[in-house]
């Protein structure tokens, strides 16, 4: 096979704001995106459609560039791209000339048929994150990665690839940063210095363009600000989403989920969500009941509403072949479906046996889809969880040739699931009026964040399984993902009570909080572990409504900024070799506040790396310092979590559920530090989108420890906070102190074991508390 590679400049100027580039083999076409974002696309055919799933801005302003005869040079406030001229490459600096990333100058970008991909210098010190689901190290330097979306089920803790596509990685080396995300549905490869002596990394796919975005932000949190800015941010989820969520594969019955829903109130135990796997249906039809095991879905929802719990349902995107059934007929009328290339429908067979495959690219397509979805709402679904959206198909092998209207399945395949959550999201929206729906998906491309929520899919019930699913979340997050989860107590096999104990532990510190498992395997629920395991798991999903305040406004960050809400400590300490240590990696940030090191069912002690500052034990309230490695106890009763000091974590009673309101009282815990810090505390209704027009609740709370004050400032937005009160509850501050000022009033602490308190009216007005 030849292979041709970028040979020198024949032509190169100014089209419509961006700059065109010629050689004997492609063109090349540059837009500034943003101060701090260039993108590049190379391509062998220059009129071809230039559609993105992702990407959901347009270019700023009209690109300016120097030239002279060996190169030229495109400048921004936050990046220098060098382009040379003989032969065409594209290197990127800083705006100071630190080298970025830069192409690797023997070869470049190439092609080999339709397959192009691009070779880049590979730095000494350089380690590279990110790639989303994806398993190996944090740091994936010396390995190299496959995407194509695909129903991994039973997969390893080594398999490649998984569920979900998100070719966005972030380069870090010399002490500098930079992003890279190649937006392009083909199967995708990512090769971080594996197999080239250590000389190069290459990216590429097996056809389409060389199209990627280059962000030059020097932080990661930057990038991140960038990336989501260019491929959208999440909406506020609804509240009831990040309570305790119930599933199983399945409930087999209305009559058995009710049984389920009714035990967490009689034990209470708090929770928010019940799931309907696929047995719901009839036949596994989607938007179809079993009229026999849920004859009456609108009264089995009634109840359930009447104990505050929400019903998620699943919707898999396989249409069974049956005349009679609405979406069949429906879509094989206005022909919504995959097709061969002689217009014949395509089959495979799914859960309802042999299916067709809506085609979720088309607007009148995810519009139908859409539609459909009052057969779940009416009678009361609140929830659509998307599955087998890879999609799946028995034998796994769906031919090349299957299309979607002009475009073959290898071209856009890992762009289905996308596409599909974007129906159903849209579709419910709609339906649902003013209220926010959930939708949770499996397979994914950038962008999804728009849309939905993510899982990731089959993982196993045991310890090397329950680490990686942190260590996948963390990495989710670093592609504009936040709202993500784990299947807890693992989907294949039984977990042994430890695992099911500690995993729910974990399941605390995870975006998404859904315990889940497979056909065949043992119930799962809090109460099947034993009456002292009951006690732990009931403490721990307490903890989790107790920490909901500083939660939902860690969710509101990722709506605002794009930061995920677990984060791996490479986001805060990009630069201290010990976070991308093998020993410490699975570690992350909850919020910005709390460090979580997640230990294994079987240990009982640990190895923590705190990093540099001054850290709390949140169970005990010892102090350690930051910068080394601490020893940690690591009982099943109390998961190894850490608070920075300074920190500030709005907290609230224990609720049943999200709908309850326990006794009005926000309680704002600070920890002491040395240095200044500032939280921004959020709330809203949790279920309309009201605060989009202002029906919100946010202050700035600011910890300045050198005046001795902490401040909340006045409230912004017309909503009235659920609390009436605030708390302050006061820990390692100098136990000397006896009283503080509140607004020049002094008023007396109380004392408790752990931390000093005061309470205060919850007004909105700034209020001043010296110390
Ligand atoms: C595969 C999904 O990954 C799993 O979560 C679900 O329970 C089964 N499909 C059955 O719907």
């Amino acid at each position: 096979m030849r292979t041709q590679m970028l040979s020198k400049v024949q032509s190169s100027g100014e089209q419509s704001g961006k700059l065109v580039i010629t050689t004997a083999e492609a063109e090349a076409h540059i837009w500034v995106y943003g101060p701090a974002i260039i993108r590049v696309n190379i391509t062998k055919r220059p009129s071809a459609n230039d559609q993105s799933f992702a990407v959901i801005q347009k270019p700023g302003r009209r690109i300016t560039y120097i030239e002279n005869k060996q190169s030229i040079e495109v400048n921004t406030s936050d990046l220098k791209l060098i382009i040379t001229k003989s032969p065409l490459r594209f290197n990127f600096y800083t705006p100071g000339g630190q080298p970025l990333s830069e192409d690797d100058s023997r070869f470049g970008t190439t092609w080999q048929g339709e397959k192009v991909i691009t070779y880049r210098k590979l730095f000494a010190d350089e380690r590279f994150i990110g790639l989303g689901e994806k398993t190996g190290n944090l740091d994936r330097r010396g390995s190299s990665y496959v995407n194509w979306n695909t129903d991994a089920s039973e997969h390893g803790i080594k398999t490649d690839p998984l569920y979900k596509t998100f070719p966005f990685f972030i380069g870090i080396h010399s002490g500098c940063t930079y992003g890279l995300f190649m937006d392009n549905t083909h199967k995708s490869y990512f090769d971080f210095g594996a197999t080239t002596d250590e000389q190069m990394s290459w990216f590429g796919a097996d056809g389409g363009n060389m199209n990627y975005y280059f962000f030059g932000a020097q932080t990661i949190a930057g990038i991140l600000q960038d990336f989501t800015w260019l491929t959208g941010r999440m909406e506020m989820p609804p509240l009831w989403s990040l309570g305790y969520q119930q599933c199983r594969w399945s409930y087999m019955s209305a009559k058995e989920v009710l049984k389920v829903a009714h035990t967490f109130r009689k034990k209470r135990i708090p929770a928010d969500v019940m799931y309907c796997d696929i047995d719901y249906m009839d036949h596994y039809k989607i938007f179809t009941w079993n009229p026999e095991t849920f004859p009456d879905p609108k009264a089995m929802m009634d109840e359930l509403k009447a104990i505050d719990f929400k019903l998620v349902t699943i919707v898999d995107p396989g249409i069974k072949v049956e005349d009679g059934y609405k979406q069949y007929n429906e879509g094989v009328a206005n022909k919504y479906f995959a097709t061969y290339p002689n217009g014949e429908n395509y089959v495979a067979k799914v859960w309802p046996g042999r299916c067709h495959f809506p085609d979720f690219y088309r607007a009148d397509v995810r519009e139908w889809w859409g539609k459909a979805f009052s057969a779940l709402t009416e009678p009361g679904v609140a929830g659509f969880w998307n599955d087998m959206n890879e999609p799946a198909a028995w034998g796994q092998n769906i031919p090349g040739l299957v299309h979607f209207g002009k475009q073959s399945i290898p071209e856009v395949r890992n762009a289905y699931g996308l596409e599909m959550a974007r129906a159903t999201y849209q579709g419910t929206k709609k339906l649902l009026g003013n209220k926010r729906p959930f939708v949770l998906t499996r397979a994914a491309y950038p962008g999804v964040q728009r849309y939905s929520a993510v899982w990731t899919g089959d993982n196993s019930a045991n310890d090397a399984h329950m680490l990686l699913g942190a260590r996948l979340v963390n990495s989710i997050g670093l592609t504009g993902v936040a709202f993500t989860g784990v299947d807890i107590g693992g989907f294949t096999g039984n977990p042994t009570p430890e695992l099911m104990v500690r995993w729910n532990s974990l399941g605390v510190y995870t975006p998404m909080f859904r315990n889940h498992a497979c056909i065949g395997t043992i119930y799962r629920e809090p109460w099947r572990w034993g009456k002292k395991n009951e006690a732990i798991i009931k403490k721990d999903i307490e903890h989790r409504y107790c920490l909901l305040p500083y939660i939902y406004s860690s969710f509101y960050q990722a709506h605002q900024t794009g930061l995920p809400v677990n984060r791996t400590l490479a986001i805060d300490h990009t630069h201290d070799d010990k976070v991308y240590d093998g020993n410490y990696q699975t570690q992350f940030l909850f919020g910005d506040a709390l460090l979580i090191a997640p230990a294994a069912s079987t240990e009982r002690h640990i190895k923590v790396y705190l990093p540099q500052g001054n850290w709390y034990r949140l169970s005990t309230h010892e102090k350690l310092k930051g910068g080394k490695v601490h020893k940690a106890d690591a009982p099943l009763t109390d998961l190894p979590v850490f608070v920075k000091a300074g920190a500030i974590i709005p907290m609230q009673d224990v609720v049943q559920s999200t709908a309850g309101h326990g006794c009005g009282m926000l309680k704002l815990h600070i920890w002491y530090g040395k240095e200044p810090n500032a939280f921004t505390y959020y709330e809203d209704d949790g279920i309309t989108y009201n605060y989009e027009k202002g029906t919100y609740y946010k202050r700035i709370i600011s910890f300045e420890p050198v005046k001795n004050r902490i401040v909340l400032s006045a409230v912004e937005g017309n909503f009235e906070s659920r609390f009436t009160q605030v708390k302050l509850v006061l820990h390692g501050f100098n136990t000397k102190l006896k009283a503080i000022n509140v607004n020049g009033e002094s008023i007396k602490l109380q004392e408790k074991k752990h931390g000093t308190s005061v309470t205060v009216p919850n007004n909105r007005m700034e209020m001043i508390i010296e110390f």
